[in-house]
């Protein structure tokens, strides 16, 4: 079934993220699959999604879980077959879900048709297809660092030359510069859109123009221009959604990528606010605490500048971040009401919302054993971290903190062994409290965080507030407290969020907006505590309390 879309649909949509190895194995080998995310649509349409951003499931070594391809145009007989996925889109669409695949189009697998070409000779036609660089043996073109360790090139010792990688070696980067590589990925693109996908997510985009001569790797002097040209030769050919993954955005750029004229993409996921608990300079596995007060500075930055003139992507969680109730809420007694309160700040806000697979149970970080660990940043990470002389037990805090295996381990769907994931063996070991966080047993039950997703989102489907609201910070100055107002011409939402677990009071300024509102008959919309209801604006604010109050004007 085709879902026929206007113009600027995504702007009240939300989409989840299912990271497919993880989701639902149908086979019994361990690892999700297509089959099986297509016997879980049911369960994702009655939580209410527009669409589905799922990451890679075409061919691939799987030596960066699918972030490394090999053949675009087909899919990884890990996950299925290019039928399974032709059924994907149609089960989907009856189900009024849309299918965005995720373009990774700043480096290709090393075992790529093109690349395998590539290392023939300097006269191949597909030799300029990546980043060259002479060098003499043993000696790099210069200093230049992958982002999962050790140096950014590769010797090729048949060619004399060095090979550029941003992230892993089995990962070679692609030469934007040559306009055959970029007609080669536009048609390619135009081929996924006749499939039939709903939009695209594009991986580290804002890394494709790079120039390792200056040493440039983000933010190249041509990328806009390979955007604009990219989006003119492929998406402006539908409504889709487009959403360029840009770690190095800044507001300014940010209005550029998601520029309302639709000349590069809808929407940036940019991660200022999400990079906050990390010292500048510093890697992210050096923990900091998060400065609350900056969280709301980053925040207001985003939700005001880009109101009117571009749009952003709302989220806590992917793939590559830890789980957002360990990270900033409370994985302990107060888990629930953390992880709805976190909810509830960023689905208020401005923009789209992206819920990452288990993030509607609050499922949590994970503490394994190092040996358990699969993903090659963190196996990289312990390996060096250990050789640079850190301790073992250090290293092993900042990857219970931040490994990206925290967001992988598999999808708890009920408390049968393996979670319901897998009747096999899973490929990475299931996080031991299934039995206590699943859906099943939330689903069923109004209070779990599950329900108070599943509310959150149809709000945005019934309030045009959530999508074109204004937005105003409150109570900028309070240690504890995450305040803020949406109001557009006819309605008005106050929301009040403890983010922490002590009971500070109602602040003045809060209290006098909820006043204000009792004559245009303000309500409480949802709260995290279900006896909320009873008084409006008590004296105190209990441990991550969050409300959200709504009137018309
Ligand atoms: C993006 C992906 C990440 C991947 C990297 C390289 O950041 O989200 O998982 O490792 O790009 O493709
Ligand atoms: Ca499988």
């Amino acid at each position: 079934m085709l879902i026929t879309r206007e113009q600027d649909w995504w702007k009240k949509a939300v989409i989840y993220q299912v990271y497919p190895r993880s989701f639902q194995d149908s086979n019994g080998d361990g690892i999700g699959d297509i089959q099986g995310l297509i016997g879980r649509l049911s369960y994702l349409e009655k939580l209410g999604i527009d669409c589905i951003w799922l990451s890679p499931v075409c061919k691939s070594p799987q030596d960066d879980n699918g972030y490394d391809i090999s053949d675009y145009q087909n899919i990884d007989p890990m996950f299925g077959t290019l039928e399974d996925m032709e059924q994907l889109f149609a089960e989907a669409g009856k189900h009024g879900i849309g299918i965005l695949m995720d373009l990774v189009l700043n480096h290709s697998s090393d075992e790529h048709r093109w690349f395998q070409e590539a290392v023939k000779s300097r006269e191949n036609p597909y030799h300029d297809y990546y980043v060259w660089r002479d060098g003499v043996e043993g000696e790099y073109p210069n200093d230049m660092r992958s982002v999962f360790g050790g140096p950014a090139w590769q010797w090729v010792p048949e060619l004399g030359q060095y090979y550029f990688h941003q992230f892993s070696v089995k990962q070679p980067d692609l030469n934007w510069e040559n306009p055959k590589v970029r007609r080669e990925i536009y048609d390619m693109i135009n081929w996924w859109l006749d499939q039939g996908v709903a939009g695209f997510r594009l991986d580290v985009i804002d890394q494709i123009a790079k120039d390792p001569e200056l040493k440039v790797t983000c933010n190249g002097p041509r990328l806009h221009e390979f955007i604009r040209e990219l989006s003119r030769e492929t998406f402006q050919r539908g409504h889709y959604l487009t959403v360029g993954e840009a770690w190095g955005a800044d507001v300014e750029r940010a209005k550029l990528y998601s520029a309302p004229d639709g000349s590069e993409f809808s929407m940036v996921f940019q991660f200022e606010h999400i990079c906050l608990d990390q010292i500048p300079g510093k890697e992210k596995w050096d923990l900091a605490p998060l400065p609350f007060l900056k969280l709301k500075e980053v925040m207001e930055k985003w939700q005001t500048e880009l109101y009117g003139c571009g749009w952003n992507s709302l989220f806590w969680n992917n793939h590559d971040l830890p789980r957002i109730v360990s990270r900033w809420g409370n994985d302990g007694i107060y888990r629930e009401e953390s992880a709805k309160m976190l909810a509830l700040l960023l689905h208020g806000m401005q923009g789209t919302p992206f819920i990452y697979q288990g993030e509607e149970l609050g499922m949590t970080n994970v503490r394994f054993a190092p040996e358990d660990y699969r993903d090659i940043e963190t196996v990289n990470l312990y390996r060096e971290r250990l050789e640079a002389g850190y301790s073992q037990e250090s290293v092993m805090e900042s990857i219970y903190a931040k490994s990206r295996d925290n967001a992988r381990t598999p999808m708890q769907w009920d408390d049968s062994e393996n979670a319901g994931f897998t009747g096999g063996t899973p490929w990475i070991k299931v996080n031991p409290n299934y039995q206590e966080i699943n859906a099943a047993e939330q689903m069923t039950r109004e209070t779990s965080v599950w329900s108070f997703y599943r509310q959150l989102i149809a709000f945005r489907k019934r309030y045009s507030v959530f999508a074109d609201g204004r937005f105003t910070l409150l109570c900028r100055e309070h240690p504890q407290v995450f305040a803020y107002i949406r109001e557009n011409e006819s309605e008005r939402l106050l929301i009040v969020c403890n983010f922490f677990g002590g009971r500070p009071e109602w602040p003045a300024e809060c209290r006098e907006v909820c006043n204000a509102g009792k004559q245009q008959g303000m309500k409480l919309l949802l709260s995290n505590y279900s006896d909320s209801k009873k008084e409006r604006c008590p004296e105190m604010l209990r441990p991550y309390e969050a409300v959200m109050y709504y009137s018309t004007k």
